[in-house]
């Protein structure tokens, strides 16, 4: 087992997965913390779409959920309700934007503007208002980013107890009134979810889906707005239209840094042995940063967004039958908001560093955003 990997991955965790690549005559590699990384563009299609390990139920709800068909109701459920509800966000980003500062501190101020958007969608106004204040709170305790402090982990599992049993109490309340109601997030969790589920089980469904929610679309934003404004440094308007920055932001530096898949039965893939529990994962930064695949793969060009020919192998929201199914509305999510905050406005940064922090993902290190109304 090698050592120091800890240093590196802390260092820069992209520049350390293309170093392993480069080392690894394979497709696959071995990473030093557990696990395989499969970085071939062809094998990492095979095994986020072959049957061999892609059957039974997805990761992404835990053991939350007894069967594969609860978790796609529940996924379909939320992704319908936030479609529905994009006009909503639309107006709620004013207020939201009318209240960030002209030099504002992100990546967290990206979170809270998409949190803000999306809070009443979540949990509806009428919702009690100490469990509104809890989903507040847990927006900067740690819940939705995991602190690199010990301490600062152990507040957030506090503050994550205290959402899950008000959430749960909540959970108890609308099952004693009228069904089939849709007023937010939960409601659409309550009414795909099988009746058995205990109330808390349904408030930690929850959580879940709040966090996979804001955190990546907070991210990506916070991604959309560094890179285009260090690909960008002249006083004119971005040349870009939001949408295009948005895709190349999630080519360039995808939020989510590994999906992954377990093996179930003893397999060989790649030319290599496996047993079941083994972990094997797909990189989607590097499956988009492979030279032979993408044209100037290291460069951030949202152009190549309106090019035609073929791109090569995009993968931000995993693929096949585990993909997400929220992606079409993360996108209109992550556009809208992209396209309020720069309306008649010009945004810099400063303090700006293009390397990934690790917390839950590949996220933006701090910096500062100077938004300037024209
Ligand atoms: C930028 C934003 C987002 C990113 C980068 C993202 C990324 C991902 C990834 C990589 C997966 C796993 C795919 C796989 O294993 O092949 C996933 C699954 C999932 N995502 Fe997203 N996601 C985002 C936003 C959302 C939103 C807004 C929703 C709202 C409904 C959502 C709901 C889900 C669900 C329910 C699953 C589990 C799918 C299943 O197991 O059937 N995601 N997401």
């Amino acid at each position: 087992m090698r050592t120091g990997y800890r240093r590196r991955l802390k260092r820069d965790p992209f520049e350390y997965l293309e170093d392993l690549r480069r080392r690894t005559a394979t497709g696959v590699i071995r990473l030093p913390w557990g696990g395989w990384c499969v970085s071939d563009p062809d094998l990492a299609n095979e095994l986020l779409r072959s049957p061999e390990f892609n059957t039974g139920t997805s990761g992404f709800f835990g053991d939350l959920l007894p069967t594969r068909t609860a978790q796609v109701a529940i996924g379909q459920a939320a992704r319908n309700l936030l479609r529905t509800r994009v006009s909503e966000y639309r107006d709620a980003l004013v207020g939201a934007l009318a209240d960030l500062p002209p030099a504002s501190g992100w990546p967290a101020a990206g979170a809270e503007l998409v949190y803000r958007g999306l809070a009443n969608v979540l949990l509806h106004p009428r919702t009690s208002a100490g469990t509104r204040r809890l989903m507040d709170q847990a927006l900067h305790g740690g819940v939705m980013f995991r602190s690199p402090h010990v301490w600062r982990r152990a507040r957030a599992e506090i503050l994550r107890g205290k959402l899950i049993a008000a959430v749960a109490e909540e959970v108890g309340w609308r099952r004693a009134g009228p069904a089939g109601q849709s007023r937010d997030v939960l409601d659409a969790v309550l009414g795909a979810c099988p009746d058995v589920l205990a109330d808390r089980t349904v408030a930690e469904v929850f959580l879940v889906l709040f966090r996979s929610i804001v955190a990546p679309v907070g991210s990506t934003l916070a991604w959309s707005v560094l890179l285009a404004c260090l690909h960008h440094t002249s006083d004119s308007p971005w040349p870009w239209p939001p949408a295009w920055i948005v895709r190349e932001a999630m080519r360039h530096r995808p939020m989510v840094w590994m999906v992954g898949r377990t093996v179930i039965r003893p397999a060989e893939f790649g030319g290599l042995p496996f047993e079941p529990g083994d972990v094997l994962s797909v990189s989607p930064f590097l499956v988009h940063h492979d030279q032979r695949r993408w044209a100037d793969a290291d460069v951030f060009r949202p152009e190549r967004w309106a090019e035609p020919g073929e791109r090569g192998p995009y993968v931000p929201f995993g693929a096949g039958p585990y993909s997400c199914v929220g992606a079409s509305v993360a996108l209109t999510l992550m556009t809208e908001t992209l396209a309020a905050l720069t309306r008649d406005a010009r945004l810099t940064v400063t303090g700006a560093d293009a390397r990934p922090a690790m917390a839950e993902g590949a996220v933006p290190r701090p910096f500062t955003v100077l938004r300037t109304l024209t």
